[in-house]
C-alpha cells in the first residue's frame, strides 16, 4: 500500500510511520511535512537509516501549497492519505489562532480537494476528542455527541472535521474521521503536560499546574492510537467517525504527582498558576464502535505506558535538549510568565 502521510515528523505521525513500516512489509510511505517548531526529521532517523528512498520518502512542504499537494497526489500512485499535519497545542492557539486556521482548516481543505481530484481511494482524517467540547463530572463522548469546540485549536479541528464530512456527503469521497483522547509516549514535544512536567521535574524547576489541577483528561499511549488509525485505514467505513480512548481518566494533579513519584522528585515543585482561558473541564471517550467495527481496544495500561515513556525520555536527553530551540523558548517564556509561573 502506498500512503501519503502528512505531519509525519511530529509526535503521532512519527510513531505511526515507524509502526506501519515495521508492521506491514508492503507499505511505502511518502511523508509531507513543513517542519514547524513541532516537526523534527530526527524523529524518523531510524526510519531514514533503514528505508529512505526505498520504502520511505520525505517531502519538505506545506499542506496549504496547492500546486505542491496537487503534483504530489497525481505524481505518485497513492492508495491512501493519512492526515496528521496540524498546529496541535491549545495554548499556542490562544496566543495566536491564525496559523491554526491556516493549517488545520485551509490545509485540510487543500488536501481533501487534491485527493478527490486524484481519486485517492481512502483518506483518514486524524482528529481529536476536543471537538466535542467539555464534559461535566459524568458522561462520555460518543461519535454522535454534537461538536462544541471551545478553544481556537479545537474549533479549527472541528471545522476540518466538517469539511471532511462534507466531502463524503457531497462528493462520496471516501474519508474517515478518527477522534482520539490525549496521547502520551515517545517523541511528544515538551510543551504538552507529560513531557513538560518530566523536563521541569528533572531540572528541579517549578511545574506549572493550571487552576486547581482538577481538570480531567483521558490518556492513551500513542501506539494504541496508531493502531486505531491503521485499523481505520484498513477496515473503516467511508463517512464514518471512530473514537479512540485509553480508559485512563486522570486529573492533571494525578498526572503530575505520578511523574514526580517516578522521577523521585518532591511535590514541592508543583506550582499553581493562572488557569488556561476557556479550560475544558473533562474529556472521556466511549469507543464501542471502534471495538465492534475495527476490532480495536487500547492494549497498553496507563501505569506501564507511563513508566516506558519516562524511561524513553531519560534515554533521549539529547533529543529533549535539541528540540528546545529559540522559538520554543520564546513561546514558553511569554506564556508562563503571564500566568505567574
Ligand atoms: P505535533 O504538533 O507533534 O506534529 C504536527 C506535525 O505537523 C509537525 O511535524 C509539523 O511540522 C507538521 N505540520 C504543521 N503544519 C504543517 C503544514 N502546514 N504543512 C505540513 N506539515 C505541517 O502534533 P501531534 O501531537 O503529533 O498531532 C498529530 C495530529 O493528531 C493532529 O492532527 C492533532 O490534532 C491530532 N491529535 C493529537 C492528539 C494529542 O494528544 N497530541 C490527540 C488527538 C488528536
Ligand atoms: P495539554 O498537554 O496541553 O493537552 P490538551 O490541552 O490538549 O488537553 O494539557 C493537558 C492538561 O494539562 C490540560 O488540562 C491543561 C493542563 N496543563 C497544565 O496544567 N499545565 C501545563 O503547563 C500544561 C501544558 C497543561
Amino acid at each position: 500500500m502506498h500512503i501519503l502521510v502528512t505531519g509525519g515528523c511530529g509526535f503521532i505521525g512519527a510513531n505511526f510511520i515507524q509502526h506501519m513500516l515495521h508492521t506491514y512489509a508492503d507499505t511505502v510511505i511518502v511523508n509531507l511535512d513543513k517542519l514547524t517548531y513541532a516537526g523534527n526529521r530526527r524523529n524518523l532517523a531510524e526510519v531514514e537509516a533503514s528505508f529512505l528512498e526505498t520504502r520511505y520518502f520525505f517531502v519538505h512542504g506545506d499542506i496549504c501549497d496547492q500546486s505542491l499537494v496537487t503534483d504530489l497526489m497525481h505524481g505518485f500512485p497513492f492508495d491512501a492519505v493519512v492526515h496528521f499535519a496540524a498546529e496541535s497545542h491549545v495554548d499556542r492557539s490562544i496566543n495566536d489562532p491564525f496559523p491554526f486556521i491556516t493549517t488545520n482548516v485551509l490545509g485540510t481543505q487543500n488536501l481533501l480537494e487534491a485527493a478527490r481530484q486524484a481519486k485517492i481511494s481512502r483518506f483518514v482524517h486524524v482528529s481529536t476528542d476536543e471537538v466535542y467540547g467539555s464534559l461535566g463530572p459524568t458522561g462520555v463522548f460518543t461519535e454522535d455527541t454534537p461538536l462544541a469546540p471551545n478553544s481556537p485549536y479545537s474549533a479549527s479541528k472541528a471545522s476540518s472535521d466538517l469539511l471532511a464530512r462534507a466531502y463524503f456527503h457531497t462528493y462520496a469521497f471516501p474519508v474517515m474521521i478518527t477522534r482520539c483522547s490525549n496521547n502520551y509516549g515517545p517523541y511528544q514535544f515538551p510543551e504538552k503536560l507529560i513531557p513538560l512536567t518530566y523536563l521541569k521535574a528533572t531540572r528541579n524547576e517549578p511545574i506549572p499546574v493550571y487552576g486547581d489541577g482538577l481538570n480531567v483528561r483521558d490518556w492513551i499511549h500513542v501506539l494504541d492510537h496508531c493502531q486505531g488509525v491503521a485499523a481505520t485505514l484498513f477496515k473503516g467505513q467511508p463517512g464514518a467517525v471512530y473514537n479512540f480512548g485509553g480508559d485512563a481518566e486522570r486529573t492533571n494533579l494525578e498526572i503530575v504527582r505520578t511523574i514526580l513519584r517516578l522521577t523521585g522528585k518532591s511535590e514541592e515543585l508543583i506550582t499553581f498558576v493562572t488557569d488556561r482561558p476557556g479550560h475544558d473541564l473533562r474529556y472521556a471517550m466511549a469507543f464501542e464502535r471502534s471495538t465492534r467495527d475495527l476490532g480495536w481496544t487500547p492494549k497498553i495500561s496507563f501505569d506501564e505506558g507511563m513508566e516506558q515513556t519516562l524511561h524513553w525520555y531519560q534515554d533521549h536527553g539529547t533529543w529533549l535538549d535539541e528540540v528546545q530551540s529559540g522559538a520554543y523558548r520564546q513561546f514558553m517564556d511569554t506564556w508562563y510568565k503571564t500566568r505567574g509561573a
